[in-house]
């Protein structure tokens, strides 16, 4: 089994793939819109203190257990601890809940692309398009479809290695064509430098219990942790490659998207609504999509641009939702002893079910609201705000109080033939006090506070 488990060919092939399957719409589409919603400067400020705290350690964590045990992760956790086994358990349930309503975003964005090269820039750029767009039974529906079709398509052809070679192309290339809208709309909109401002001044007014929530909750989605997909990409990792440095490099890879893809739309929706913070704060899932199609409208060349913008955003959602679909395609491929092809069939079609949902969510069934949310919103809310926090909780209890640090440490560390250590794992004693104490302590509050407030018990 253990022979014939493939690694990542280098240090960088690992780094590659993990930041492929972490850059996605979480960045590009999630972050600026929490970005706009929470205030700004003082999200963006909790975000990156938690990211290099909690997100450096969990990741850590699970990259370390994963290259320790060469399992997946039901079979990871339960060969260190039976007890625990059900961390697995819960994680491989969260890509199951998100790759549908994922999906129905991927369809957006296909939507986009095709309106782009179809020449409708300025018709996009209007005001209720979006709305109008979501609120139609047919075309979010027919996009969804065809962007979870795809995704089932690749998995089961198992063309996703090609489909990675591409998008090591585009990533660059989307980060360049951020930086260019991004530059066009703070030289053209007025008011854009002051959105530039209320986007990276920490404003400590605005901070809020629900602040550090959506920060959180973007965190492990942002960074693909508590749902077991860094175990699997641990599992596939070499001795020598130091997870220390990886963790690193994915984060800066992942912030850096998710900073610059906000710094392009933030500034802009600040400018188109008048520096009113009180309508940025009303801004929700639809931001890129009514933000950015306005930039392209008066930008020369604005159809190709935004065709281009908008291809390369479906790479990055496609090589997310690749690697969702594969996660549950193995979880079911191992528990239900199924063949491959029939997994795939079986997860395609449980998917684009589970995905009408959120997809029909504003149109037929606009004012069926769960605890307040749409159906998309609900997804998100119990995956991201609920079962990621109880993973990642369990997870620092077992690695703090059971397993023990000293254990992930020795993993990091790795020891040589002669028993010395490979790597200097520098932030060690940090480490150890994050998953031990803090970790559980917050994620704990934070889990609790967040579903006070759904549930509408506590106003936060
Ligand atoms: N991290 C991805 C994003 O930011 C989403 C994702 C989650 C992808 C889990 C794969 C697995 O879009």
């Amino acid at each position: 089994m253990e022979q014939n488990r493939s690694s990542f060919s280098g240090k960088l092939g690992f780094v590659l793939a993990a930041a492929g399957s972490a850059v996605g719409l979480g960045n590009i589409w999630r972050f600026p819109y929490l970005a706009a919603k929470y205030g700004g400067g003082i999200f963006l400020l909790v975000y990156i203190a938690l990211a290099v705290t909690f997100g450096f350690a969990l990741a850590l964590t699970e990259i370390a257990i994963g290259r320790k045990t060469k399992l997946s992760p039901i079979g990871a956790f339960s060969s260190l601890n039976k007890k625990f086994s059900f961390i697995g358990i819960l994680g491989s349930i969260v890509p199951i809940i998100i790759l549908p309503y994922y999906s129905v975003i991927g369809g957006w964005v296909t939507k986009y692309f095709v309106g782009f090269v179809s020449g409708n820039a300025s018709l996009m750029a209007g005001d209720s398009y979006f709305g109008d767009f979501i609120g139609s039974t047919g075309e979010p529906v027919w996009y969804f479809l065809i962007f979870i079709g795809l995704t089932a398509l690749i998995v089961l052809l198992g063309v996703d290695k090609g489909i990675e070679k591409v998008s090591k192309i585009m990533m660059p290339a989307l980060i360049l064509l951020i930086l260019i809208i991004t530059g066009y709309s703070l030289f053209t909109l007025d008011g854009a430098w002051e959105g530039v401002v209320y986007y990276i001044t920490p404003d400590f007014s605005k901070f809020s219990v629900m602040t550090v929530v959506a920060a959180m909750g973007q965190l492990f989605y942002s960074m693909s942790i508590a749902m077991g997909i860094m175990v699997t990409f641990g599992s596939y990792l070499k001795k020598d490659v130091s997870i220390e440095k990886s963790v690193y490099q994915i984060e800066f890879f992942d912030m850096g998207v998710a900073f610059l893809s906000a710094l392009m739309i933030v500034p802009a929706v600040f400018a188109f609504s008048g520096g009113n913070e009180e309508a940025m704060s009303q801004k929700g899932a639809g931001l890129m999509f009514e933000t950015l199609p306005k930039i392209f409208d008066t930008m020369p060349g604005g159809n190709i641009i935004g065709a281009i913008f908008f291809v390369m955003v479906f790479f990055a959602a496609i090589t997310s939702s690749i690697s969702l679909m594969e996660t549950v395609v193995s979880t079911i491929t191992d528990k239900f002893k199924l063949n491959r092809t029939l997994s795939c069939l079986v997860v395609f079609l449980g998917s684009a079910a589970i995905g009408l949902v959120s997809a029909f969510g504003y149109s037929i069934w606009a004012d069926v609201k769960v605890l307040g949310m749409q159906f998309l919103d609900l997804f998100d809310f119990a995956s991201n705000s609920v079962l990621m926090p109880i993973g990642a909780f369990a997870t620092s209890i077992f690695v703090g109080y059971v397993l023990k640090p000293k254990s992930i440490i020795a993993e990091v560390e790795g020891l040589d033939e002669n028993g010395k250590p490979y790597h200097t794992f520098r932030a060690k004693k940090m480490y150890s006090i994050i998953i031990k104490y803090i970790a559980p302590v917050c994620i704990l509050l934070i889990l609790i506070s967040s579903v006070l407030d759904a549930l509408g018990i506590v106003k936060i």
